[in-house]
């Protein structure tokens, strides 16, 4: 037997009793003729004592012990002299009898303590040592009850869960496929799934009614905080549903997940949201509901009524209103101004109103305004004094919404509203079926060729398609799309209709979803779902900001993992048996 107790489990009241710990050296103390280790597994931390003057062959032998050596303790537990009330076990520490060393160890390259002095790249490498700090191991422990809540409440409502397979042919949802290779078909790939859906899909024909799966999902695009090139989804599906049925299903479990997972009481139903609403309040389809500072539009205030171009020539003008940021100087305005400029946000420009004590409004406009236009502004924004209003205006309407957005989380930031103890959640609906890709040159699904289009917008398919609806619903906490689905087309003649308008000719339809046209024939029931980003959904209730910290193994910003280092070269042989060739010019070009 190894232990009789983790590092974690002992208290005052096991004082007197003989134990054995194993577990790694976190820390040495020598002090005069004692020593201190602290004692980690993932349970906790113990305190050994080595004393001298007890036992001076051990307390040599304890001499020898660095960071990270694993080793095993026997000794008596015993009332601490100076309580540590930071740690669970922190009122007891044991008076070794026994050291066994099971495993030396290199100096770690980092500590390996809550406020670790490694950086990003050095933790990524040596994940397995980063993965012992109780900060990272704590998020692990919280995405395993996730799964347990999740298969808890799913499997509850009747869902059964259900694997896929993760070598199938690509499907469009929007990013770029991961292929692999196949041996035995020459020159022919899968591809890694983006997601279940169209598999998902074919369980409804085959009268599954209710399914899920967390899901490993593979999409090759470009990375961001809440991005990963390969994730997990709570994959979910159901038969004979309305969008109203699935909404209550998966508002009734975000709300056990709350309660189950977090703590945490969600009143009420969620709010529900229009895409077009969302997009002109706050310049998002995702937006961050924890505070105010909503968009007012002011093309009637402040568009021909002054001799300010910029603004006469602009097809949106909106605010937002900063609640006691008048005093901000003009060192700061202009450094805002400067970030809203960066590429990344792309503004031209900010214009800038103060609201005065006295209630005047003092403006970097002023020049071209009159006091009363000024006023005008003031009540459009519903300003008071003690406000800094701030202005964005282009040719671009839903553009500038998004420099707006931008601005507006940057100052809900600043101003401390964006508590991560606080969850603000809500259903985005009626997002457009269709919108336009420059790269491609076409109208795409904004959600997937699978989704349908509300009822009422079908007439418009010919005639307008760019201004159908979807039946398609979003989740949204705290400005993270935190999951999103669809009502599904379920007749062939309807989905044949969604290909050509996505521009596929009816042989490239039929080549790449003919499975699931020839399924459609077989009475396929009416069927709709959704997925659930369980990494965002992790790192959502562990109060990060990146999902990274909530994988166990994640990818860096360039899709690489840097502990196994990968992708890499493979073998000339391993090439040749897959009928490959590298292009070492593209390869080349590609790197430059
Ligand atoms: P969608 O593409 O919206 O829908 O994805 C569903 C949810 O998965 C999460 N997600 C991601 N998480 C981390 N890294 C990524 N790269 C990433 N991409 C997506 C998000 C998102 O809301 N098949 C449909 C679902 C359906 O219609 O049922 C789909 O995949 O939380």
């Amino acid at each position: 037997m190894y232990r009789t107790h983790t590092c974690g489990e002992l208290r005052l009241g096991d004082a007197g009793s003989v134990v054995t710990l194993a577990g790694w050296v976190q820390r040495v103390r020598k002090m005069g003729g004692m020593t201190f280790v602290d004692m980690r597994d993932r349970y906790g931390i113990t305190q050994i004592v080595f004393n001298q003057e007890t036992d001076k062959e051990l307390f040599d032998q304890s001499n020898d012990l660095g960071r990270e050596y694993v080793v095993q303790v026997t000794g008596t537990v015993n009332e601490r002299y100076s309580k540590n009330a930071n740690l669970p076990t922190g009122d007891i520490e044991i008076i070794a009898s026994e050291l066994k060393v099971l495993n030396s160890s290199k100096t770690p390259p980092f500590t390996i303590e809550d406020n670790s002095d490694g950086g990003d790249d050095i933790r990524m490498k040596y994940r397995y040592l980063d993965l012992r700090r109780s900060v990272v191991r704590k998020n692990l422990e919280l995405r395993h009850r996730m799964c347990i809540a999740i298969r808890n409440y799913l499997s509850g409502q009747g869902f059964l869960e259900i694997e896929t397979p993760v070598l199938v042919g690509s499907t469009p949802e929007g990013a770029r496929d991961f292929l692999v290779p196949s041996r035995m078909n020459p020159g022919q790939f899968y591809a890694l799934p983006q997601s279940p859906q169209t598999l998902k899909q074919l369980l409804m024909v085959a009268g599954i009614d209710r399914y899920f799966q967390i899901a490993k999902c593979f999409r090759d695009e470009d990375l961001r905080a809440d991005r990963q090139p390969e994730f997990t989804q709570i994959d979910c599906e159901m038969s004979f549903v309305t969008q109203e049925d699935i909404i209550q299903t998966f508002e009734g479990m975000a709300k056990y997940l709350f309660k189950e997972v977090r703590g945490v009481e969600l009143e009420g139903s969620f709010l529900r949201l229009p895409w077009i609403e969302c997009m002109k309040r706050f310049g998002s389809d995702k937006p961050d509901m924890r505070f105010g500072m909503e968009f007012v539009e002011l093309m009637d205030v402040l568009k021909g009524t002054g001799e300010f171009g910029v603004f006469n020539d602009a097809a949106y003008i909106g605010g937002i209103c900063v609640p006691g940021c008048a005093a901000y100087t003009r060192k700061q305005i202009d450094q805002l101004t400067d970030w809203v400029k960066r590429p990344q946000i792309g503004a031209k420009g900010m214009v800038y109103a103060r609201v005065q004590d006295d209630g005047s409004v003092k403006s970097s406009v002023d020049k071209f305004y009159s006091a009363e236009v000024l006023t005008r502004l003031k009540e459009a924004m519903g300003a008071n004094a003690g406000d800094l209003i701030l202005i964005l205006s282009g040719d671009d309407a839903m553009k500038t919404r998004k420099q707006l957005c931008e601005l507006r989380l940057e100052m809900g930031s600043r101003l401390g509203l964006r508590d991560k103890n606080k969850f603000a959640l809500l259903w985005v609906t009626e997002f457009p079926m269709f919108e336009w890709s420059d790269e491609e040159g076409r109208l795409m699904a904004m959600h997937h060729p699978f989704t349908h289009p509300m009822d009422e917008d079908i007439p418009l398919l010919d005639s307008d398609p760019a201004s159908v609806r979807a039946d398609a619903y979003d989740m949204v906490c705290n400005g993270v799309e935190l999951g999103g689905g669809s009502i599904r087309i379920h007749d062939s003649e309807l989905q044949e209709k969604m290909f050509e308008i996505l521009g596929f000719t009816p042989e490239k339809a039929r080549e790449q979803f003919g499975f699931l046209m020839n399924a459609f024939q077989y009475g396929a029931p009416p069927h709709g779902g959704l997925a659930y980003g369980l990494d965002r959904w992790v790192s959502i209730f562990a109060g990060l900001d990146s999902i990274r910290d909530c994988i166990a193994f994640p990818k860096n910003n360039s899709g690489r993992d840097v502990m196994l280092d990968a992708p890499a070269m493979v073998d000339q042989k391993q090439l040749d048996e897959l009928c490959i060739s590298v292009n070492e010019t593209a390869v080349k070009n590609a790197n430059q």
